[in-house]
C-alpha cells in the first residue's frame, strides 16, 4: 500500500472517532475537513475525480446528478459540480454524514432502497463510489442498490461505479450490472480506469433502455 493511502487510511479512522469531537468548534471541524480532503486528495484516483471526471460531467450536458456516500473530502466534489449550475442531489446511510452532502438536496438512507429514497426524481447520472465494499458488501445488496440505480436514472443515463479490487466482485460479473446496463464512455474518458499501484477503479456504464 502506498503512503498516500495509509494515511488515507490512519486520518480516516481519526475522523470517524472523533469527529464528534471536533465538530464541537466549527473552526476546528473546517481544519480538520482541510486536512482531511488535502491527505485524500493526494491520492491519484481522487485526482482524477476533481481534475478529470467533475470537468468532464460539467462539460457534458448532465443537468441532475445523484452522489452517493458522503464524506467531508468529497465535498470539494459536490460544491464543484453545484457551482456549475448543475443540480446535485447527495445521499448517504448515516445521519452524520448529511453536513457533507448537497445543501438542501441531502437524504439520509440506504441505497440498497435508492429508488424509495429518491421517489419523485430521475437523474441523468449516479456516483457510486466507494459504497459497494464499503458496507454494501453482500452479493444481496449489491444487486438490491444497481436495481434501485437503475429504476433512478433516466433512460440513457449513466452511472459513474468507483470500487476497490478485492472489494466486491469485479463489476463485468455482477448480474444487475450486466443486464440493466452496458459499459460505456463517458465524453472523452475511457469506459475503465485504474491506477498503477492502487486498488481503485472507475467504470462507466449506460442505462438499458
Ligand atoms: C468509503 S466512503 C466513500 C465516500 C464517497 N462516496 C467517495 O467518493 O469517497 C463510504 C460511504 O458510503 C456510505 N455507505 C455505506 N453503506 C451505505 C449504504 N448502504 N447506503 C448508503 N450509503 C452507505 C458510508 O456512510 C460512507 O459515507
Amino acid at each position: 500500500m502506498n503512503l498516500a493511502r495509509q494515511l488515507h487510511r490512519f486520518v480516516d479512522s481519526l475522523d470517524r472517532r472523533y469527529r464528534p469531537t471536533i465538530r464541537r468548534s466549527r473552526r476546528a471541524e473546517a481544519w480538520w475537513i482541510g486536512l482531511l480532503d488535502g491527505v485524500v486528495s493526494l491520492q491519484s484516483d481522487r485526482l482524477y475525480l476533481r481534475r478529470a471526471i467533475v470537468p468532464a460531467i460539467i462539460g457534458s450536458g448532465a443537468r441532475q446528478i445523484l452522489f452517493i456516500g458522503v464524506r467531508g473530502y468529497t465535498r470539494a466534489v459536490v460544491d464543484a459540480m453545484g457551482r456549475h449550475g448543475l443540480e446535485v442531489w447527495t445521499s448517504d446511510i448515516d445521519p452524520e454524514a448529511a453536513p457533507h452532502g448537497a445543501p438542501a438536496r441531502h437524504r439520509t438512507g440506504d441505497v440498497c432502497e435508492i429508488d424509495a429514497l429518491f421517489p419523485e426524481v430521475r437523474f441523468d447520472l449516479v456516483i457510486l463510489n466507494g459504497v459497494l465494499g464499503w458496507g454494501v458488501d453482500s452479493p444481496e445488496d449489491i444487486e438490491r442498490a444497481l436495481e434501485g440505480v437503475m429504476r433512478i436514472l433516466r433512460p440513457g443515463g449513466v452511472l459513474l461505479l468507483g470500487w476497490n479490487r478485492g472489494r466486491i466482485p469485479d463489476p463485468p460479473t455482477i448480474p444487475a450490472l450486466m443486464t440493466r446496463f452496458e459499459p460505456c464512455s463517458f465524453e472523452s474518458l475511457p469506459q475503465r480506469k485504474d491506477f498503477p499501484g492502487a486498488t481503485h477503479l472507475y467504470a462507466w456504464y449506460g442505462r438499458r433502455g
